[in-house]
């Protein structure tokens, strides 16, 4: 590139972070993780992270009441290495995808015991932590440590990939996304630069009818007046998912029923959940009191919910002695911290009870 191209390709960067950062200036939504546009401070790097893991598959409506409370009971990266595994587990209850919950603890420990009770300022040792992918490893650089870093989440794809018109399919088209974003993230201000990408995608540059008419960058986009902008990024076609079934069971006695720990590795791997035999590709011969249908990413799930009898020695002895389990107040289930498939079936249960 000419010294002359190469000013000319700085000074489009610039145009685009700065149209872009004024109207985050304006525009940019109150989160509870963030600090003001255009701060002289930068965010806590803690609360930045437990966000970033938070918001990973989930939406920022269903993140802002557990973020309150992790933040409320374990205010800073020390207090939740401290923090019981089966706390931990049973806050982040609801949110899914759990191995995330037993990676937040382990890089909470990771940080406390090779970093001093501080996360690393650089993408690179931020990558090197449990649980903390590409992605999350440049927004917490990014966001809570001022460094430019290339930060690519499911919102920035849809802007950069509509700005450029990158018709190349997902996940295809990431290194072309990545390649064009990567000269306008700006050394001023990248954390607020990635922050207002995400937030245009958010609020602006939405998958179905986009307000271009007040988007910021909309001078140069490609993709602007096109009646095929939905179209933008293209997704790869959907797979087929596989339907599984299962059985869980309802052991009742005194008022209690009997739960479980899950396995530590697997589905909904080291949470309480009600028990049950596996789940198989076959519909079983027996049909549940109720039932619930559940999505995961990679299957669906069809869970019955059968009786059986509660062991005669009484209400303190194991019922199945292999797993981890207990007896628990079905007046105070709400606090058991189950995932949202036996929340679903629980609460089917005890309405066709009430
Ligand atoms: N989605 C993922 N990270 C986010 C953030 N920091 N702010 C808003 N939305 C987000």
């Amino acid at each position: 590139m000419s010294v002359q191209t190469s000013s000319i390709a700085a000074t489009i960067a610039d145009a685009f972070a700065d149209r872009l950062l004024a109207w985050y200036d304006r525009a940019a939504r109150d989160l509870p993780w963030r600090i003001a546009p255009n701060s002289d401070e930068l965010p806590d790097p803690y609360r930045i992270w437990l966000a970033e893991v938070m918001l990973q598959q989930t939406t920022v409506a269903a993140v802002a009441g557990y973020f309150a409370r992790f933040t409320g009971r374990w205010p800073t990266v020390v207090d939740l290495a401290a923090a019981e595994d089966a706390d931990v587990m049973a806050a982040w209850a609801g949110l899914g995808y759990y191995a995330r919950a037993r990676n937040l603890l382990a890089c909470a420990r990771a940080v406390v015991a090779h970093h001093g009770g501080h996360f690393p300022d650089s993408e690179a040792a931020l990558r090197a932590l449990p649980g903390i992918g590409d992605y999350t490893a440049a927004s917490v650089a990014a966001i809570a440590f001022g460094q430019p870093a290339v930060v690519v989440d499911a919102n920035i794809e849809r802007v950069i990939a509509r700005h450029r018109w990158i018709e190349t399919p997902l996940p295809m088209a990431k290194r072309d996304i990545r390649a064009a974003l990567a000269p306008l993230v700006p050394t001023e201000r990248p954390g607020d630069f990635a922050q207002a990408l995400m937030d245009l995608g958010a609020t602006v540059c939405t998958p179905r009818g986009p307000a271009c008419a007040i988007c910021p960058v909309m001078a140069d986009c490609r993709a602007r007046g096109r009646p095929d902008i939905e179209r933008l990024p293209v997704k790869p076609p959907k797979k087929a998912k596989p339907h599984r079934y299962g059985l869980a069971h309802w052991i009742e006695a005194d008022g209690k029923i009997w739960l479980v720990k899950r396995p530590a590795k697997g589905m909904l791997g080291g949470m309480r959940a009600l028990p049950g035999g596996d789940w198989t590709d076959v519909r079983p011969a027996e049909s549940g009191i109720v039932s619930v249908d559940h999505g995961f990413t990679h299957f669906d799930l069809t869970l019955a919910l059968v009786r059986r009898e509660a062991p005669t020695e009484g209400a303190s002895e194991a019922p199945d002695a292999a797993t981890e389990g207990g007896w628990w107040p079905i007046a105070g289930l709400d606090a058991a911290g189950l995932p949202t498939l036996y929340r679903k079936l629980t609460d089917k249960m005890l309405e066709r009870d009430a």
